[in-house]
């Protein structure tokens, strides 16, 4: 974008506006922020401004009020100070004034925007004279408003966030210096279990946490209860702890324990070896907790994705909380992505101990993975397309 003469275009910018919305109010407006540069750039260009965004999953071709972008027009028109037009029907066309913005609904309410259909990666792409990809949380999906459009777009670009997220991530395989360790939580392996092969080639250290671990404790012949593990992955996770690898996953000596998970629970810590049949693992326990903020701390790099016990309740918070801190203070260079990590590093109040907190998600762990992403390779086959000439 910052190579493009921009001066009064139309601009189509594809952002990722799909934010947490509890009762009709957002309770994260990270994404919404992370786009306010590029905003700038176009305002500061003169230029009509189209942001397309999806929210949800909606069902496609229908409209569903939950999944709507009204109250996110209206919340960016709060915080820039300038009036972002919300269009509920685009399709037959519609006005644009110059230099106006303009927010148009949920992408993902329009027929063809999944299967990425030409019909309406053509529409999107006639709506302007520049598309301008800025929603990094989205480009690992080959959908018609993040890929299709970039085919029938006579110019496009990338914008100013992904290049920042991309030079972020990038960084860790570029300039990172060992130590190197990585954190990976969540519920499944199964969905993680390309970002934890590719982490394991690189990184020195790994920590594994929640629903993973305790598929790979019940690999290694532990007692985890009742708590969440994949059955058909600890195949897999058995083979994951005898690989030859250089790479050494951090051992779990002791876990918090309930029978049940809400607010009111009683937790209890326990040996890992001493946990009953009827007990839930909700997190790591103190000495694990010591030895991994230790290790932590002596890192140089530090990626983190997916919190390591249920962070969203006080008594199974330690453990997260304690890794968070712990990178807050490693002094090296650390990346964290994807919403339950995001989150946890908001409740905990430590957003200015990351060196960089992504937007994305699924798109986060994708580049870590593939080290590149679909709406990125359209746009590098767009722009040699224009060197080839037609
Ligand atoms: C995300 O929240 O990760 C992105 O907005 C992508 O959403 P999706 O997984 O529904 O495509």
């Amino acid at each position: 974008m910052s190579e493009l003469k921009l001066t009064k275009k139309k601009l189509l910018i594809r952002v990722d506006l799909n934010v947490p919305l509890s009762e009709g109010k957002i309770s994260s407006d990270k994404r919404i922020r992370a786009i306010l540069p590029t905003l700038k750039i176009g305002i500061e260009n003169k230029c009509s401004i189209i942001l397309i965004s999806h929210m949800g999953r909606p069902k496609e071709g229908q409209f569903d009020k939950q999944y709507s972008l009204k109250p996110v027009a209206e919340y960016i028109t709060q915080l820039i100070q300038k009036e972002v037009r919300f269009i509920s029907e685009w399709s037959d066309g519609f006005d644009l004034i110059e230099g106006e913005i303009v927010l148009l609904e949920n992408i993902r309410f329009s027929e063809g925007e999944k299967d990425n259909s030409e019909n309406l990666s053509k529409k999107l792409a006639d709506l302007c004279d520049i598309f301008v990809m800025d929603a990094f949380g989205s480009a690992h999906r080959k959908h018609a408003s993040t890929y299709g459009v970039i085919e029938f777009s006579e110019t496009a670009c990338a914008g100013p966030l992904m290049g920042k997220e991309i030079d972020s991530i990038n960084q860790i395989y570029t300039d990172s210096k060992s130590p190197i360790i990585a954190i990976v939580g969540g519920s499944k392996i199964s969905t993680k279990l390309e970002l934890i092969k590719s982490l394991s080639d690189f990184v020195d250290y790994l920590i594994l946490g929640g629903g993973i671990a305790n598929t790979i404790l019940k690999a290694q012949g532990k007692e985890v209860g009742r708590s969440l593990y994949e059955e058909s992955m600890l195949g897999t996770a058995k083979n994951m702890i005898e690989a030859n690898s250089e790479c050494q996953i951090m051992e779990i000596s002791d876990v918090v324990v309930a029978k049940g998970i809400n607010d009111s629970s009683m937790s209890e810590v326990k040996d890992i070896n001493s946990v009953s049949n009827d007990d839930l693992i909700l997190d790591i326990g103190p000495k694990t907790s010591d030895v991994y903020e230790e290790t932590i701390k002596k890192s140089s790099t530090v990626i983190w994705n997916g919190p390591v016990g249920v962070f969203e309740i006080d008594q199974f918070s330690s453990g997260t909380e304690g890794i968070a801190q712990a990178i807050s203070q490693c002094g090296g260079y650390s990346i964290a992505g994807g919403g339950d990590t995001v989150s946890a590093i908001e409740k905990f109040g430590l957003t200015d101990g990351i060196s960089y907190i992504s937007t994305g998600g699924g798109a986060f762990l994708e580049f870590i993975c593939d080290k590149t992403l679909p709406s990125l390779e359209a746009l590098k086959n767009h722009a040699k397309n224009l060197e080839k000439g037609p």
